[in-house]
C-alpha cells in the first residue's frame, strides 16, 4: 500500500491536504478492494449504459470497458497497488483508470456518486455471497436428508429438558435438524429480492440531470429494478440487516446441531464418533479426541449475532440520506458472510461423515422409561381417564427406579399390581420399535413416516432451481 499519493479527488475545494491520520482513519480501502469485480462491473454498466443515451462517446465508453477489464486483470494478478491516500475501492480503481486511459477515464463518474456506486457494489457482493451460501446450505440439506434415510430405523432417546423423554428414530431427529436449515434456506432466497434492486442513477442523493436509463442498467447488471426513491437508494442498508438477521438465526441452529454433536461424540452418551480428520487431540492427555470444529461452530454465533446488533446500531437515527456512518457495514457483512459459509462448508463435510453407533442409542433409549407414555396410552385406550393413567403409570415408574428396572422388564403379574387393564399385549406398546412403529402420523417418528419424510425432502432439493 503505497501512502504517498494525496487525494486529489476533491482537491477544488481544499486550502490543505487531507491530515495524514485522518486520511488513514477514514479510508475504507483495505476491506472495502473485496468488492473489486462488483466496483468493476457495476462501473462497466454504468458506461455502457452513458454511451447508449448518448452521454458518452462510444470510443471512451469502449475504453473504459478495455481499461476496466485490464485493471480487473492486474488486480487478479495481484500487480494494482492499492493506495490508503485514494481512500477506498472505488477511487482506487477510477485513478487507475484515468492513469492508464487518460481523460476518458474522468468522464466514468458522469450522473454518478460514489454513494450510490458503493450501494450497488454492496448488492451485487452480497447477492453472489446468498448464492454460495445457499449452494452450501443445499450440500448440507442434502447431507442430512441421506443420512436420515440410512438411519430411518435406527432408535434413539428423545430428549426434553436433556431427559429421556420418548423413544424417536435418529433419521427422525436429523429431519428436525433438514427443518430448521431449510427455512434459513427460504429466509435467504427471500432477503436476496430486496438485495436485488439497484441503487445506480440515485447518485449523490436527488437522482441526476442526465438522462440516464437506469433501467437499462439495472438489465446489465441483473437487478430486478431500479430502486425506487433516489434518498433511500443511497442510504438503505435494510438489506444487510435482514442478511444479517436470517445469518444469526442460521447460527443458531447450526450451534444446536453443534452442541448436540458435541454431547452425542461425549464419552457419557458416545451416540456418534466423529470422523479423526475433524477433531484434535490433547497437547497433556493423550487420551483425548476433542470435537473442535462443532465446539468452533458453536461459539461462532456470537460473532455474527454481534455483527446484525452492529448493523442495526449503525442505522439507528441516521437522517437522510448518505452518511459517512455507513462505511462500517462492511466488515460486519463481510465476516458474517466469510463466518456463514465456513460453518456451512464445515458441517456440509462433517454430516456424511458421522458415524453413528446404533447400538449405543438404543441401549440409551433401554433406560429412562421411555416407554412410559405408550403405557399410559395404552390404558386410557382401555377407558382409564388419561390423568389416572399417568398415575398409575407413575407408581409403576417408581417401582422400576427402585429395583433398577424398565417397565418392559418387569412381569406381567408384577404389572398388573398397578392396573389389572394390563395384558400381555402391553409388551409390544413398552417395546421401543412398538413405541416408535406407533407415531406414524404426519410429522411422526415412525420409520415408514421418516422414510417418507426424506423421500420428500429429496424430491424438495431436487425441484430447486
Ligand atoms: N467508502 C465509502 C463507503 O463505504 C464510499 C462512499 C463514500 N461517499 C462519500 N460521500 N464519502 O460508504
Amino acid at each position: 500500500m503505497s501512502d504517498t499519493q494525496t487525494n486529489q479527488t476533491w482537491g477544488g475545494r481544499f486550502t490543505e491536504s487531507t491530515d495524514a491520520f485522518v486520511a488513514a482513519f477514514t479510508a475504507s480501502v483495505d476491506f472495502d478492494r473485496r468488492m473489486y469485480r462488483q466496483d468493476i462491473n457495476g462501473s462497466i454498466a454504468h458506461a455502457r449504459m452513458l454511451a447508449r443515451v448518448g452521454v458518452l462517446s462510444l470510443d471512451d465508453c469502449e475504453a473504459i470497458v478495455r481499461g476496466l477489464e485490464e485493471i480487473r486483470a492486474e488486480i487478479e494478478r495481484g500487480e494494482f497497488t492499492w493506495s490508503a491516500a485514494l481512500e477506498d475501492v472505488h477511487m482506487n480503481i477510477e485513478a487507475r483508470l484515468t492513469e492508464r486511459i487518460g481523460d476518458a477515464g474522468k468522464r466514468l463518474h458522469t450522473g454518478r456518486s460514489r454513494n450510490d456506486q458503493v450501494a450497488t457494489d454492496i448488492r451485487l457482493y452480497l447477492r453472489d455471497a446468498i448464492d454460495a451460501i445457499d449452494d452450501e446450505i443445499r450440500r448440507l440439506l442434502s447431507g442430512l436428508a441421506e443420512l436420515a434415510t440410512r438411519e430411518a430405523d435406527t432408535i434413539m432417546p428423545g430428549f426434553t429438558h436433556l431427559q429421556v423423554a420418548q423413544p424417536v428414530t435418529f433419521g427422525h431427529h436429523l429431519l428436525a435438524w433438514f427443518e430448521m436449515l431449510k427455512r434459513d434456506y427460504e429466509r435467504l432466497i427471500d432477503c436476496r429480492k430486496r438485495v436485488n434492486v439497484m441503487p445506480l442513477g440515485a447518485a449523490a442523493l436527488a437522482g441526476t440531470g442526465y438522462p440516464l436509463d437506469r433501467h437499462y442498467t439495472a438489465q446489465l447488471l441483473d437487478f430486478a429494478a431500479p430502486c425506487a426513491n433516489s434518498l433511500d437508494a443511497v442510504s438503505d442498508r435494510d438489506f444487510a440487516i435482514e442478511f444479517a438477521a436470517a445469518s444469526a438465526i442460521l447460527m443458531t441452529h447450526l450451534s444446536r446441531m453443534a452442541e448436540e454433536l458435541v454431547l452425542w461424540s461425549s464419552a457419557q452418551f458416545d451416540f456418534v464418533d466423529l470422523p479423526d480428520r475433524f477433531c484434535t487431540g490433547s497437547s497433556i492427555m493423550p487420551q483425548k479426541k476433542n470435537p473442535d470444529v462443532p465446539e468452533l461452530v458453536r461459539g461462532k454465533v456470537g460473532r455474527v449475532n454481534g455483527h446484525l446488533i452492529a448493523l442495526l446500531t449503525l442505522m439507528k437515527s441516521q437522517p437522510l440520506a448518505y452518511n459517512k456512518d455507513n462505511q462500517e457495514d462492511k466488515e460486519p457483512l463481510f465476516d458474517t458472510v466469510d463466518t456463514v459459509q465456513g460453518c456451512l462448508r464445515a458441517f456440509a463435510e462433517l454430516i456424511p461423515a458421522l458415524h453413528p453407533k446404533r447400538g449405543n442409542m438404543l441401549q440409551a433409549a433401554r433406560r429412562g422409561f421411555a416407554t412410559a407414555t405408550d403405557l399410559a396410552d395404552y390404558l386410557a385406550r382401555k377407558g382409564v381417564p388419561f390423568r389416572d393413567a399417568h398415575e398409575i403409570v407413575g407408581k409403576a415408574v417408581r417401582r422400576g427406579i427402585e429395583t433398577s428396572r424398565d417397565l418392559v422388564d418387569m412381569t406381567l403379574d408384577e404389572l398388573r399390581e398397578f392396573s389389572p387393564l394390563i395384558e400381555f399385549d402391553v409388551f409390544e406398546v413398552l417395546s421401543l420399535e412398538g413405541s416408535v412403529a406407533a407415531r406414524k402420523g404426519v410429522g411422526g417418528t415412525a420409520p415408514d413416516q421418516v422414510r417418507e419424510a426424506a423421500t420428500a425432502a429429496r424430491a424438495w432439493l431436487a425441484e430447486l432451481p
